[in-house]
């Protein structure tokens, strides 16, 4: 007998858990090596136990179960638990059964060893410009979509799956995506995707020669790219979102962009510039990859729609839920030209791992009953609220910094002084507050001057510490110029 799983079976929670454990405890005991099988027994009892894997307040299962489950006898069991009793292992109680003891949690080993590090500032405020606000994820709507949906699933909906997603899902999401985005999508030609990032590394694996990016964007995007053997070629960036006139000269064959708000410096591709990206990539046979992230939320006049309603033959549009639900959902779309479907199909395989199934049927039917539509339209006004606050918060104790990229999305960039940014970080992590710079977005070949400047993420805070989180970054941002503060006293 090497080394057994248990699963004591068929406990019920009052009887085998303490509040907030698991109804069942899967036990991994290693009863190999010397000596008798009760001491080897008590070995892998105290290590389970050192090593964190049994919790105090744990309660291990009857002799008779785990003696069963180990295929020794009762005797040994008992014995082994009632001498882990006396060595203050373990609790003994009538009525309560046999417990890891409260105090029988030393450390592992190896981590009592380690030297101790200084401890980590703590992260009281976050401002990271990654995620929406998770206490809004709306539960019980798409908890009723799902109800709905799994009921209403044909079987063959939890066989393998297709790799070009569910059906329900294309079928709504050419409908949603024309309507709110204008996209001119068919749902032959949209692929789901586990997320943007998914999208982007199944067309790296396709594309060839290097691609074009912004000089500012994420550096995890630019090393999906790297990744996929293709190198990314930076695109200046100004008020008027990317130089696509310098397209031609980077000798890329695909431009990803980020069209509707340009992440992170905030604005919108100018018109002239959509038409003029279209252009490029008709005249060169490229392709513009559309980053769609966050075109559901646009504050201050109608949404931008996509580009690619205007030549669905030469643009990639990869739309995700990841801000307008949850990061944590990990679900996209494709929606591709149609001589890149059988690509792209071929690059994810022949059957779906990535998006399951349950998640797709549930949002094709909480877009379908109006519920999506509800929860943007809810989100939009909740975010709209708090870059409003964002701003007038500003405005009243640093007035002197200049707050951009505000009329979409979920961020906002504050300008900083020349060489003020790292001081103004390490000002935030003093504060509590994580948040991010523009420096390690800058595409690391931009012949761009670096720009310093704070990216503030205003999703994520729940509600009730919003404004502690923007005191907070009040306190931490650098005062005025000197000569601006002396003008009173010449
Ligand atoms: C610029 C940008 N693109 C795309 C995404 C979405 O990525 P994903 O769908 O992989 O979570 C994000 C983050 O939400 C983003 O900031």
């Amino acid at each position: 007998m090497a080394e057994t799983w248990v699963n004591p079976r068929g406990r019920s929670a009052d009887e085998g858990t303490l509040p907030g454990q698991a109804a069942g405890t899967d036990l991994h005991l290693p009863l190999s090596g010397e000596g008798s099988l009760r001491s080897r027994l008590m070995h892998a009892l105290r290590e389970a136990i050192r090593s964190g894997r049994l919790a105090p307040g744990t309660r291990l299962p009857p002799y008779r179960s785990l003696a069963s489950d180990l295929g020794i006898a009762r005797n040994t069991v008992a014995g082994a638990y009632a001498e882990l009793v006396e060595e203050g292992w373990l609790t003994a109680r009538q009525g309560s059964g046999t417990r890891v003891a409260r105090r029988a949690s030393p450390l592992p080993p190896d981590q009592a060893r380690r030297p101790r590090r200084p401890a980590r500032r703590r992260i009281l405020h976050d401002l990271m410009p990654s995620s929406p606000d998770a206490a809004a994820f709306p539960r019980s709507a798409w908890l009723s979509s799902a109800r709905r949906a799994v009921a209403a699933a044909p079987n063959d909906a939890f066989s393998v799956g297709d790799p070009r997603g569910r059906t329900e899902l294309r079928g709504t999401l050419t409908e949603y995506l024309a309507r709110a985005r204008g996209v001119r999508a068919a749902p032959d030609r949209i692929v789901i995707c586990s997320g943007f990032a998914h999208g982007l590394e199944l067309l790296s694996s396709v594309l060839k020669g290097p691609v074009a990016v912004e000089s500012y964007g994420l550096d995890f995007h630019r090393s999906i790219i790297g990744k996929a053997g293709l190198r990314s070629v930076p695109l200046t960036v100004d008020s008027y979102g990317a130089r696509v006139d310098e397209l031609p000269d980077t000798g890329a064959g695909a431009v990803l962009l980020t069209p509707a708000h340009q992440f992170p410096t905030g604005g919108p591709l100018h018109p002239e510039r959509r038409a003029a990206v279209i252009d490029w990539a008709r005249s060169s046979g490229g392709l513009l990859v559309e980053d769609d992230y966050d075109g559901e939320f646009r504050y201050d006049r109608q949404p931008v729609g996509a580009v690619q309603g205007l030549d669905p033959d030469r643009v990639v549009y990869i739309g995700s839920t990841s801000k307008s639900l949850s990061p944590a959902l990990r679900l996209g779309w494709m929606v591709l030209p149609g001589w890149l479907v059988d690509d792209i199909l071929a690059a994810k395989g022949p059957r779906e791992m990535w998006s399951g199934v349950v998640d797709q049927l549930t949002l094709a039917d909480f877009i379908a009953c109006g519920a999506y539509d509800r929860h943007l339209r809810r989100m939009r006004q909740h975010y709209q609220r708090r870059r409003d606050l964002l701003v007038s918060t500003l405005a009243a104790t640093a007035p002197h910094i200049e707050v951009s990229g505000i009329a979409a999305g979920l961020h906002a960039v504050l300008e900083l002084p020349e060489n003020t940014e790292e001081a103004a970080l390490r000002a935030a992590r003093r504060h509590g507050l994580a948040l991010d710079g523009l420096h390690p977005y800058r595409h690391p070949d931009s012949t761009m001057p670096p720009r310093d400047g704070l990216v503030i993420g205003y999703g994520t805070p729940p509600d009730h510490a919003f404004t502690a989180a923007l005191d907070a970054l009040s306190l931490a941002l650098p005062g005025p110029p000197l000569d601006d503060r002396c003008t009173a006293f010449p």
